[in-house]
């Protein structure tokens, strides 16, 4: 697929308007994507595991306007109207209007819920750009007037996706997403996510992954940011490596279900995203002192048991904390003796790995 596939021809049908709900999940890399090219293309591929109960729900109600030469549209939270979302959005219609030529056609009303609280410091540009990109993939099927495979509406959903949030094109689908060119992984690009092709071990099987709210605030440098700060590091060429390197080695890890293996290179991967954080010009940390508390509890409690319990990081304070299902029990008793009190108020959220977007 080239990004010429993803410009539709003349569309057939006329529609007056409509509404269209779709849910789509958050998710979390275990190869992390950090650093990118113009038009959000990312320097390394990056695989993460498709979150499920951390979602946006959002209503794309349209009804068609008389002039095409605008966007026209309103944003809501829990019904509220939001108009500081509008820059955000209105940037992501610019980078789509090429794909999606009916955008100036309409009015859109958007209204959108998360399943996690807005200040937990859980980003929500991953769920709601690919909630939303789903939401107008569904008009565009409608007005097409010709057969939209499931497979193609999937892929141009997770292309416009990545449009609006790198990271968003990796929650469409589920359990595991692979996005950015790789050699060894068959279908892999640097336009969309796709489904990781390759045998996945029971051990990975339903997944587990509490995440221990450690910092509700804004962060202090925003990803995008963080991202530019990767031109001209000093680092950046050797990490982009071991990224695929990395990304190589799990494939045999996934196969085998080796979760000692697994365990080193998700937990590296956290831990390298930070270090190019500190190692930037100009550096920052975004990791706060109860983040490295827990990793050391973490650390401690894999010593003293025999535990497969590890932690990821995104950009930000929070710790994901990762076990696989057999040892739900176990983890969780660590997690509520040993870990909550390093969480703000005490909060944390318990979740597992999913599988992508849903129409409602
Ligand atoms: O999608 P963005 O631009 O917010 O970048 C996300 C980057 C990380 O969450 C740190 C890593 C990743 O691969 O999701």
């Amino acid at each position: 697929m080239t990004v010429k596939d993803f410009i539709p021809t003349a569309y057939k049908n006329l529609i007056e308007k409509g509404s269209y709900i779709w849910s789509s999940p958050s998710n979390i890399a275990l190869v992390k994507y950090w650093g990118k090219k113009e038009h959000q293309i990312p320097e390394n591929p990056s695989i993460s595991f498709t979150l499920d109960s951390c979602k946006t729900t959002t209503t794309l109600r349209f009804s068609k306007k008389e002039n095409n030469n605008e966007f026209l549209f309103d944003v809501f939270l829990d019904g509220e109207k939001k108009d500081d979302f509008k820059p955000k959005i209105e940037t992501f219609f610019k980078r789509i209007e090429a794909y999606l030529p009916f955008l100036k056609g309409y009015y859109f009303k958007i209204e959108t819920s998360n399943t996690f609280p807005h200040s937990s410091g859980i980003a929500s540009s991953a769920s709601g750009m690919s909630a939303l990109a789903s939401c107008l993939m569904s008009l565009e099927r409608s007005l097409s007037g010709v057969e939209v495979t499931d497979e193609y509406f999937t892929q141009k959903a997770s292309f416009l996706s990545r449009l609006g949030s790198g990271s968003a094109c990796r929650s469409l689908e589920g359990d595991l997403v692979v996005w950015g060119k790789h050699d060894e992984i068959d279908g892999s690009s640097d336009l969309f996510g796709v489904k990781y092709p390759f045998e996945v071990h029971q051990n990975f099987k339903n997944y587990n992954d509490t995440i221990l709210l450690v910092d509700k605030g804004e962060k202090q440098v925003s990803s995008t940011v963080g991202h530019n700060l990767m031109h001209n590091h000093p680092f950046a060429q050797e990490r982009f490596k071991q990224a695929h390197s990395n990304l190589s080695s799990l494939i045999d890890v996934f196969k085998t279900g080796d979760l000692k293996s697994f365990i080193k290179i998700v937990e590296s991967e956290a831990l390298t995203l930070h270090a190019m954080m500190m190692t930037s010009m100009p550096y920052f940390i975004l990791m706060k002192p109860n983040t490295l508390e827990i990793i050391n509890k973490i650390w401690v409690f894999r010593q003293k048991t025999s535990s497969n319990v590890c932690f990821t990081l995104d950009a930000g304070a929070n710790v994901h904390v990762l076990y696989p299902e057999a040892e739900t029990e176990m983890v969780n008793e660590f997690i509520n003796n040993e870990l909550v009190a390093y969480c703000q108020n005490g909060h944390y959220i318990c979740d597992r790995i999913g599988f992508g977007a849903k129409q409602l």
